[in-house]
């Protein structure tokens, strides 16, 4: 039976610095796909562009973001051989996809996007177009390369359904096309329905100062998250900061229920230890708060610190993460551009 290939897409958008969220809720999930699939990591900066400039920080910061991203990326595990590693920009084939896909999405899909009403707030006449056409974008950025797996954070999690909607659309508007022209995989269609990856223990990192707020970039408290570019001191006060409660701590993952602090902090141990809930809380169950912070500091400086560490010695050397942007660009042109050749021909768009 015909199958699509096994691909996995994912991206981040360089508007400032990746947090602790951003590590356990993708990163680590990237970095553990690269054993059984071909990965393509992506810096979405065209994203990055949607929100207002005071939000993205201008060109200077775009580039400096866009490049500690990538960084970020490879400090943490993923490796610029094995996977294609480069920044959205450099592919034009997302932007063009992303054009025909705006005539394939309905303006009702959109209207129900969560985040776009979260980001635009109150003053929703004065987002960009931009903004609210991130998801399309994002869908193009995924079938682009017929990606089967995209591993995100369960904020994404809307988003990948807008994805398989208009794959499906797309599959069904221009079936008899796409059959005559034998480029269906098997009876599936041209695109892939992408399946949402949203795995471990950590899949929605909670802020440190309040437990039932998501963990993010945009919060301007930074005690309410870990950067990755945190040092082992900041790191070791943040967490002993972090907001608790006065209970022990359960023995069962059940006790987490209502505790939305005490859940979310052993949530961040399974992650970073590579286990779950439910062995954290065999070990330290019915233990203090404060014993179980401390081992947690010490856990939370073993993993990140030197992950901040491998972000600045490669970032000491530009041209070699531009080099490896620029490498993985190529790459990811070479899958692209026969997928964006065949959709011209489906849409009827004449190329040479
Ligand atoms: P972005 O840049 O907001 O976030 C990058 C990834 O980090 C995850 N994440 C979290 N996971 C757990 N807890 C949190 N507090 C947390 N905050 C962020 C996100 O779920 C995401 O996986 N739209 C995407 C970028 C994108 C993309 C794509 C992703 C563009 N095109 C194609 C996949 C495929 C985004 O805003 O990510």
């Amino acid at each position: 039976m015909a199958a699509f290939h096994q691909r996995v897409f994912s991206g981040m958008q360089p508007t400032s610095t990746l947090h602790l969220g951003n590590y356990l809720g993708a990163l680590t999930n990237w970095v553990a796909m690269q054993e059984t699939h071909d990965c393509i990591y992506c810096v979405v900066d065209m994203h990055a562009i949607t929100q207002g400039l005071d939000v993205w920080g201008g060109p200077t910061e775009l580039r400096r973001a866009t490049r500690e991203v990538a960084a970020a990326y490879i400090a943490a595990g993923v490796d610029p051989k094995r996977s294609i590693i480069f920044n959205q920009s450099q592919v034009a084939g997302h932007a063009e996809l992303a054009w025909v896909f705006n005539t394939v999405a309905r303006l009702g899909w959109l209207n129900r996007m969560t985040q776009f009403k979260e980001k635009a707030g109150k003053d929703r006449e004065n987002a960009s177009v931009g903004l609210y056409d991130y998801p399309v974008l994002m869908a193009a950025d995924i079938l682009l390369y017929k990606a089967t797996h995209v591993p995100v954070g369960e904020d994404q999690k809307q988003h990948l359904e807008l994805a398989r909607d208009i794959a499906q659309k797309f599959n069904n508007d221009f079936g008899a096309e796409i059959a005559e022209r034998g480029l269906a995989t098997g009876d599936l269609g041209f695109f892939p329905l992408p399946e949402p990856m949203i795995q471990g223990p950590a899949p929605r990192v909670m802020s440190l100062r309040d437990g039932t707020k998501k963990m993010s970039k945009s919060d301007p408290s930074d005690y309410s998250r870990i950067n990755l570019t945190d040092d082992a001191e900041t790191i070791a006060q943040k967490v002993r900061k972090a907001k608790t409660d006065p209970e022990a701590l359960p023995s069962e993952e059940k006790g987490l229920e209502g505790r939305p602090e005490a859940e979310n902090l052993v949530g961040i141990y399974a992650g970073l230890s590579g286990s779950d809930k439910a062995a954290v809380l065999a070990q330290f169950g019915g233990g203090q708060f404060s014993a179980f912070k401390s081992a947690l500091v010490d856990l939370a400086v073993d993993r990140l610190a030197p992950i901040a560490g491998e972000m600045r010695r490669l970032l000491a050397d530009v041209s070699h993460v531009d080099a490896i942007l620029h490498e993985g660009a190529d790459r990811a042109r070479a899958i692209a551009e026969p997928v964006m050749a065949d959709v011209k021909d489906i849409i009827g768009f004449v190329r040479r």
